[in-house]
């Protein structure tokens, strides 16, 4: 042991040598490898903290590879947007891809692609498209609930339809397709339920209230389906992934593309937004994906002090009030 540290530290000595003097300097600081064992152990504890919150997500169970023969992924909004491009992702994989929309399809689907017209708020509708798929397909091992809307307007300007149709689609949609689709992944012990819900899960702005309020309600289904999944049902294999995405360039944000010199917020393009949720689901593991990453710090916003959380709630806001006032003065 003795001859081995002997080594390392003639082999230190020598390294260091070749080093510029001024680099030495700080190298030869008493301090340097106090700070250099700061920094190892914070990212050993890092990849600990990781390791053990993924293992704890799946479970304690070990993820089955990726097998496009043996999945079926079943996407609600799959016309437009984000649920077209995460199709348009997984269908190159090999992979069977149902998509189910209220509208339809604007362009030809890959041979592996099958299109349901369905209105997601109808359980009636649903458990008829439900037994459509099954005959034609089988049982769906991954379910992303995407489909949403968003609808502009304060809490005394929103027409009580609107606000009754935000919740429908956003949240309430998520229990009837997990009633219709949830039990053959219990009975198999394995599949995906991946919630699309948005970084207002976290931040609730002005004139959105009710679509935050059914985003925070998204992520609260996910988490309860989670306990449910482990302690009521028994299938540990059934993994559950929340996705909180920022802006995103698609058709439900035009009102405020068309303005993004006012809006001065940044906008992902739906391919980057896509990307991550393909990723997610290929890795077959649970997961919380906030995007962008760089804007994780959003999750903590309601632990924070209130002066602070505050501020980030009316910088975010100061957008869409600017845009409203651009707005009135163009008449629209
Ligand atoms: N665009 C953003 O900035 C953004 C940000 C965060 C989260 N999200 C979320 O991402 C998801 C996808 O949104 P997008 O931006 O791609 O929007 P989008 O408007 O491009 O697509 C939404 C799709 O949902 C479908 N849909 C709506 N109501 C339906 C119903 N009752 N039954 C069946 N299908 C229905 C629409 O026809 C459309 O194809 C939504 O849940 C949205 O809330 C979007």
């Amino acid at each position: 042991m003795a001859a081995y540290l002997d080594l390392v530290r003639q082999y230190s000595q020598t390294a260091l040598a070749q080093v510029p003097a001024p680099a030495q300097q700080y190298l030869r600081n008493p301090l340097t490898p106090k700070a250099l064992a700061v920094v190892l152990a914070l990212s050993v504890l890092r990849t600990i903290n990781k390791s053990l919150s993924q293992w704890t997500l799946n479970n304690w169970t070990g993820s089955p590879r990726w097998n496009p023969a043996h999945e079926l992924v079943l996407i609600t909004g799959g016309c437009s947007g984000i649920g077209k491009e995460v199709m348009e992702n997984l269908s190159k994989t090999g992979v069977r891809v149902i998509i189910l929309d209220i509208n339809e399809p604007t362009s030809e689907l890959p041979a592996n692609v099958a299109f349901y017209k369905a209105d997601i708020t109808s359980s009636a509708n649903i458990a008829q498209v439900a037994q459509a798929i099954r005959k034609d397909h089988g049982d769906p091992t991954v379910l992303v609930n995407n489909a949403g809307v968003g609808h502009d307007g304060t809490i005394l300007e929103e027409p009580e339809a609107k606000i009754r149709q935000t919740f429908e689609v956003n949240t309430i949609s998520h229990f009837l397709m997990v009633k219709e689709f949830l039990p053959a992944m219990v009975r198999a012990n394995h599949g995906h339920v991946v919630t699309i819900a948005s970084m207002a899960s976290f931040v609730a702005l002005g004139e959105m209230a009710d679509y935050c309020c059914s985003k925070a309600s998204a992520l609260a289904f996910h988490e309860s389906l989670r306990q449910e999944l482990r302690s009521w049902y028994n299938a540990p294999g059934v993994r559950t992934s929340v996705v909180h995405p920022l802006w995103v360039r698609t058709p439900m944000i035009k009102l405020l593309t068309d303005h993004e010199a006012h809006f001065r917020q940044p906008i992902m393009t739906v391919e980057f937004v896509a990307n991550a949720i393909s990723k997610q689901i290929l890795s077959q593991n649970s997961g919380q994906v906030i995007l962008p990453a760089s804007q994780s710090v959003a999750s903590l916003v309601r632990a924070m002090p209130t002066w602070m959380q505050e501020g980030v709630r009316s910088f975010a806001s100061g957008s869409l009030r600017r845009l409203r006032d651009v707005q009135q003065k163009e008449g629209l």
